[in-house]
């Protein structure tokens, strides 16, 4: 069979990577390498046409946005931070799936009762949306991980974080309190490339496509 250039899929490693597997090898993908145990940032794969880059999270958008890689996967909560400029989103993977929540301690919120609340989260623009939607004028502050430590040294009254099992927030004291939206991980595609390869990029999206239907019934 005859196929376009050959493609970059850049993608984080750990949770992302891991359920990204069985998607992978749907689309007859498998990568040479563990990027558990290898330092490697470019795997090869068993497919002719197929490269892996392995990065950051949040820098996945960039690298598909300026064309370093031809394809991503990326959380929706990474995405919406991006804005999603030079992307097209053709997939929702439906994988490492949490929610994007707000948190603090209990009964944290009286807005009202207490002045200008302080939002400490890295998911800065999708808080800022959300208070805006309510007209609720927040200070929000910026941090990179670790959110969880911010009620609790008294740097911020609420989070706007990532939960999963809702374990993290129980063992620091801390509970969820408003939902934001729904998060799982999503196909990107550089716009350039959806032209160029569109034959491989579209039989991928096709493979993937199918794993997904599968995989939720
Ligand atoms: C995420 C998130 C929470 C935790 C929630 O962090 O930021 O801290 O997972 O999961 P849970 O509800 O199942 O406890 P992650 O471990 O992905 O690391 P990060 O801080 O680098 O985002």
């Amino acid at each position: 069979m005859k196929f376009d250039a050959p493609i970059t899929i850049a993608l984080s490693k750990g949770r992302i990577f891991e359920q990204s597997l069985p998607l992978l090898a749907h689309a007859g993908i498998e990568p040479s390498d563990d990027p558990e145990t290898s330092r490697k940032l470019i795997l090869d794969t068993n497919h002719q046409q197929v490269k892996l880059v392995i990065i950051r999270a949040t820098d996945v958008p960039t690298y598909v946005q300026y064309g370093a890689a031809d394809m991503g996967i990326a959380g929706k909560d990474v995405l919406m931070e991006h804005g999603g400029e030079g992307l097209y989103e053709p997939l929702d993977l439906q994988i490492a799936r949490c929610r994007l929540m707000t948190a603090g301690y209990p009964n944290t919120g009286a807005a009202e009762a207490k002045g200008r609340l302080r939002v400490a989260t890295k998911y800065v623009k999708s808080a800022q949306r959300f208070f805006a939607a309510k007209g609720e004028q927040v200070e929000i502050i910026k941090l990179y991980g670790s959110m969880e430590l911010a009620p609790i040294v008294g740097l911020a009254d609420l989070i706007v974080d990532l939960v999963e099992s809702g374990n993290t927030l129980k063992a620091n004291g801390l509970v969820p309190i408003e939902h934001i939206t729904d998060i799982s991980s999503r196909l990107v595609v550089n716009k350039a490339s959806w032209k160029m390869k569109h034959v491989l990029v579209t039989q991928l999206i096709d493979a993937f496509r199918e794993a997904v239907n599968q995989s939720t019934g």
